[in-house]
């Protein structure tokens, strides 16, 4: 064990440390780890270097398909990063996309996510801190991660977030292409303009009622005009050029919610909104019964009886939802139907929970836990700024010589440590989750401890 020697107060931020040493003394120190994306064939090819080369050498000759495909596919080869193995699944199923829950906490109560009470929390001391979270995600950004959503709880209750989206954001530059919030909309208008300077680029916003009244049944609480401010808000930014998604989130209960499907629907005459339709789902202390979920196939016959003319489109290859439009409409209609049509078979997310486990499936209960390694260097305590700085002293000296290798257990060593254990949970994830009937008795944790 390492012991970590406290020294005088950072110069640089530890955040920026860890976005380049933590990377470097991974690469340094252990070699040939990663593998490369062999796009054509749907194959993870063993790649014997280290940095960012390019698409593998030789490709099988692809079957006569138009050209137009043909072109976006060459493109998509010459643009495609090598992708790691830890993130790469038995069933070849490539996880660059990763959900990170930074809060348990949470200002409403909807029905379908907790029991009125709440849920016991963990002790924040078991809680991921920021340059936890940030060094996790650059660890992620390092093997490929594209995407991150920050989720709760609800996110924008945590104090810091800012400056954890403004440190998130940074991974730009190392491949972090969308920076992404799920959120109720409750506090968002006061922190969105920071958060899109930040880089946020897309809001998932759960809103299931256009009924003041209704809301306050759903959520327990009040705060209907807040979440219509937000929304407000975030049209009037991409109004002014901010390059960000808004996808409205409903969550579809009969005998509470049904007669909002269609003021939803015409939400999008006007407006650029994508409103997603998501099937009830069971989870611990949510109190589902099948009686109460609208499928989507009955979702798609209550809009249907009124616009006839709604069409499916097609989506991109991860998405969770099906999407439709109406033709004259300007927002889209999505439909997210876990509970009658799985999606396993293209899912590339992987979550963290703000206890800082693992998750390789919103519906397996396995996990493991990533906290308790990375703080192994801090003798089980939370790792703040001023403990990286001591780490990376630490890891430093090491990597001049300064300590032997026989006494320190570098922080490249923990991080490859860390993969190895992010890259088994991977290879265990399952092809699909279990079906309506088993579902609802499974174990897991409430929704609002998984993040969305
Ligand atoms: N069923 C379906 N969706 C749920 N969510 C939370 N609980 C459930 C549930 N039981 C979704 C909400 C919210 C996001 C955080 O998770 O849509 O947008
Ligand atoms: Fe809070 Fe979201 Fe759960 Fe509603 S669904 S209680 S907003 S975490």
């Amino acid at each position: 064990m390492v012991s970590i020697r406290p020294g005088p107060p950072a110069a640089r931020t530890a955040t920026r440390w860890i976005a380049a040493g933590g990377k470097h003394s991974f690469r340094a120190s252990h070699g040939p780890l990663h593998t490369a994306r062999g796009i054509a064939t749907g194959v993870a090819i063993q790649k014997p270097t280290v940095d960012f080369p390019g698409p593998p050498n030789r490709l099988p000759v692809a079957p006569p398909i138009e050209r137009n495909i043909l072109r976006e596919r060459k493109e998509s080869i010459k643009q495609a990063k090598p992708f790691s193995d830890f993130l790469t699944d038995t069933f070849n199923r490539q996880h660059d996309y990763l959900r990170i829950s930074i809060t348990e906490r949470c200002n409403l109560r909807c029905l379908y996510c907790m029991p009125e009470e709440g849920v016991p929390l963990s002790p924040p001391a078991h809680l991921l801190t920021s340059p936890e979270i940030f060094y996790l995600s650059s660890l992620f950004v390092s093997q490929g991660v594209t995407k991150i959503r920050l989720t709760g709880g609800e996110p924008t209750v945590r104090r810091d977030i800012l400056p954890l989206m403004q440190s998130i954001g940074t991974l730009r530059s190392k491949g972090l292409r969308e920076l992404a919030l799920t959120t109720n909309g409750i506090s968002l208008h006061r922190k969105l303009d920071g958060m899109v300077e930040a880089g946020l680029t897309g809001v998932n916003l759960s809103l299931d009622t256009l009924d003041p009244f209704q809301f306050q049944i759903m959520t327990r609480r009040k705060g209907f005009d807040a979440v219509m401010k937000s929304i407000e808000r975030i049209l009037e930014m991409k109004n002014l050029g901010a390059n960000l998604k808004l996808k409205i989130n409903c969550v579809v209960m009969r005998g509470l919610n049904e007669r909002d499907i269609i003021p939803f629907v015409e939400m999008g005459r006007e407006k650029d909104i994508e409103v997603r339709f998501i099937e009830y789902m069971p989870f611990d202390g949510n109190k589902w019964n099948k009686g109460k979920m609208i499928s989507y196939q009955e979702m798609l016959d209550i809009i249907r009886a009124k616009y006839p003319d709604l069409r499916q489109v097609r989506g991109h290859k991860n998405d969770t939802s099906k999407t439709y439009e109406i033709p004259g409409f300007v927002g889209k209609l999505g439909f997210i139907t876990s509970m009658t049509h799985n999606f396993c078979g293209t899912c590339n997310r992987l979550r963290i929970t703000s206890d800082g486990n693992l998750k390789v499936c919103l519906f397996g209960n396995t996990e493991v836990s990533l906290r308790d390694l990375l703080r192994k260097d801090n003798n089980g305590q939370p790792i703040d700024e001023e403990a990286f700085e001591a780490i990376k002293r630490v890891e430093m000296d090491r990597r001049q010589g300064l300590l032997g290798d026989e006494t320190a257990l570098g922080w490249g060593e923990r991080e490859r440590e860390l993969l190895e254990v992010i890259g088994a949970a991977v290879k265990r994830k399952k092809e699909k989750h279990a079906g309506m009937g088993q579902l609802e008795n499974m174990k897991n944790r409430p929704m609002i401890l998984i993040g969305g």
